[in-house]
């Protein structure tokens, strides 16, 4: 049973680095594919206890631009996972009310694979119970170089006043654009990196670092850590209750 979030600070976006399933999958004897898969297998639990932790917005970092320097056998492995799991968890994501986005750069990924993002996100467009936001060959310097060509064209066509230009500019061109920034940054597998993740919309964020391997992520867990975040804030809001 998990602990509700009755806190009136409400964390309302989550993001989260899942790492580890290789060095799981390797403490088993097994190949790396073995615990993508096994973290996959995760991701329906935790979007599904969103809602008891009163978080609407969770993001997955789920391929970056640096990995595809992996091995072309992990690289095609993993992208035959995102299909499967889009075919394979559709109708669960629908049935639970959650609206999935994507994030990264498409333009690399298999046309196939394109086309049921796509899908997904129309298909989920309604929903509103949580916004799962997927990051697939998603790398922040990359995003903000993109924006950054995007404002460009609009100055050139003059859609963009370049005097107009501030820090609430720029978050308008992110892919991103539609979401809150994440109170809260957790990556799994004791490794302290940000590894390019949300560079732009972290940067007030509080990071949670913690050694469980992604595939052994519960929802238990996830809410002892929003429940442990909340009381931080409350304290250091001044607000004792
Ligand atoms: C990092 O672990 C994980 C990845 C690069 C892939 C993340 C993918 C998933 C959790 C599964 C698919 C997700 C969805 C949404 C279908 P690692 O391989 O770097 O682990 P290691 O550091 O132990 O080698």
């Amino acid at each position: 049973m998990l602990v509700p979030n009755t806190n009136d600070k409400n964390l309302e976006h989550v993001a989260i680095i899942m790492d580890g399933n290789g060095r799981w999958a390797e403490n088993k004897g097994r190949p790396r594919l073995f615990g993508h898969q096994a973290g996959a297998r995760r991701v329906r639990e935790i979007v599904e206890s969103c809602p008891d932790l009163g978080i609407k917005y969770l993001t997955i970092f789920a391929f970056s631009t640096e990995n595809w320097k992996r091995t072309q056998i992990e690289v095609s492995g993993l992208m035959k996972l995102f299909k499967r799991y889009i075919y394979k968890e559709t109708k669960p994501l629908i049935d639970a009310g959650v609206r999935v986005r994507f994030i990264g750069d498409r333009v690399r990924l298999e046309e196939s694979l394109v086309k049921l993002m796509d899908q997904l996100e129309n298909l989920t467009k309604g929903n509103t119970e949580v916004n799962l936001t997927i990051a697939i060959n998603y790398g922040g310097r990359d995003e903000v170089a993109r924006a950054a060509k995007r404002m460009a064209r609009d100055v050139q066509s003059g859609d963009l006043n370049v005097e107009k230009i501030n820090e609430e500019t720029i978050p308008r061109y992110l892919d991103t654009h539609v979401l809150p920034d994440p109170g809260l940054v957790i990556r799994t597998s004791g490794e302290a990196r940000i590894s390019n993740f949300l560079l732009w919309q972290s940067a007030y964020s509080e990071y949670e670092f913690i050694d469980t391997l992604w595939p052994d992520f519960t929802a238990e867990i996830f809410s002892s850590i929003v429940n442990e975040f909340e009381n931080r804030e409350r304290r250091f809001g001044g607000i004792l209750k």
